[in-house]
């Protein structure tokens, strides 16, 4: 089982200031479709001709979701997981006035302004992409063990206190091909709202357990456990630069602490997976 995870042409973390480019900043031309999710986000296409699944700084969690996204989803791609691409997506008054119609009872109706864009991975009609794969799928994932062990020491160094989710990609001809994992969803990385880390050794695994089959020791967790331990301070704050103020709740200069406090706590990481591994819920049954 360990070849699955040993998947040798999976590239390396960057660490660099160059590997910072900023954020994409689009403006939204359709709403498409609302999609699942708690925080109600929608499939919105933009002016760069792509798709992104928008969340809105009125959804019915916390505004700082966005700021979370785009903060995690940034430091994810710094340190080369496969996460999804993130945006700003400014959306004009008359995009959400053109679709006064057709709400549904309890739903919030996305305002006008600056919010979070994930973009959607493919052509949304040339790609299939699927939140669950059955086991014999799941396996064979091409980006298995950087999607899941290195979403894992990620998931543990952010303090995600949601459920790893990723959705799973193939283009429509390509049956037979094997599928890829992208990482979804970050918005409640810096615990939610609270911008805290309360510790879990329990917390952070991906529900099928089988992803983990493959993890022998802590090196399967590398290149991104020393990727995390060896960013700059700089790196991080470059990420957390972009965040629009209003995202952060009232309280924008709350971001350099939490800054300060993701790069104290990067050294921690390694010993977070042992205690994880320690756990009652012995979720690595091949450690040796
Ligand atoms: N970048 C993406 N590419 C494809 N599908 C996505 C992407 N981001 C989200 N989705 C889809 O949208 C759904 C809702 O997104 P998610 O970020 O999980 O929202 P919520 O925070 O409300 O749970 C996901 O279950 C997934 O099916
Ligand atoms: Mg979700």
């Amino acid at each position: 089982m360990a070849e699955v995870c040993a998947q040798k042409s999976e590239p390396g973390p960057r660490t660099s200031h160059d590997a910072i480019q900023s954020t994409a900043r689009l403006r939204a031309v359709e709403l498409v479709r609302r999609m699942r999710g708690g925080s109600q986000p929608w499939l919105v296409r933009c002016d760069d001709g792509q798709c992104y699944v928008v969340k809105f700084q009125n959804n019915p969690q916390h505004v700082r979701v966005l700021a979370n996204e785009l903060l995690a989803g940034r430091l994810a791609q710094l340190i080369n997981l496969p996460a999804a691409a993130c945006a700003i997506v400014d959306v004009p008054a008359y995009l959400v006035s053109l679709s006064r119609n057709g709400w549904l009872e309890g739903e919030v109706r996305p305002c006008a302004g600056l919010h979070f864009g994930s973009r959607f991975v493919g052509d949304p009609e040339k790609a299939f992409v699927v939140d669950f794969l059955p086991s014999r799928l799941l396996r064979a994932v091409r980006n298995l063990r950087a999607a899941f062990l290195g979403g894992f020491a990620f998931d543990k160094w952010t303090c995600n206190c949601d459920g790893r989710q990723v959705v799973f990609c193939r283009t429509t001809s390509g049956e037979g091909t094997g599928y890829h994992a992208l990482l979804i969803d970050q918005g409640f990385c810096f615990n939610d709202g609270d911008w805290s880390f309360p510790e879990s050794a329990a917390r952070n695994f991906y529900p099928r357990r089988l992803v983990y089959e493959c993890v022998q020791g802590l090196e399967f967790f590398e290149p991104y456990l020393s990727a995390i331990e060896n960013l700059q301070i700089s790196c991080l704050a470059a990420c957390a630069q972009e965040i629009p103020p209003e995202w952060c709740g009232g309280k924008p200069e709350k971001l350099d602490r939490l800054v300060e406090e993701l790069f104290e706590r990067r050294k921690r990481v390694r010993q977070s997976v042992i205690d994880a591994k320690n756990s009652e819920l012995k979720p690595f049954p091949n450690w040796r």
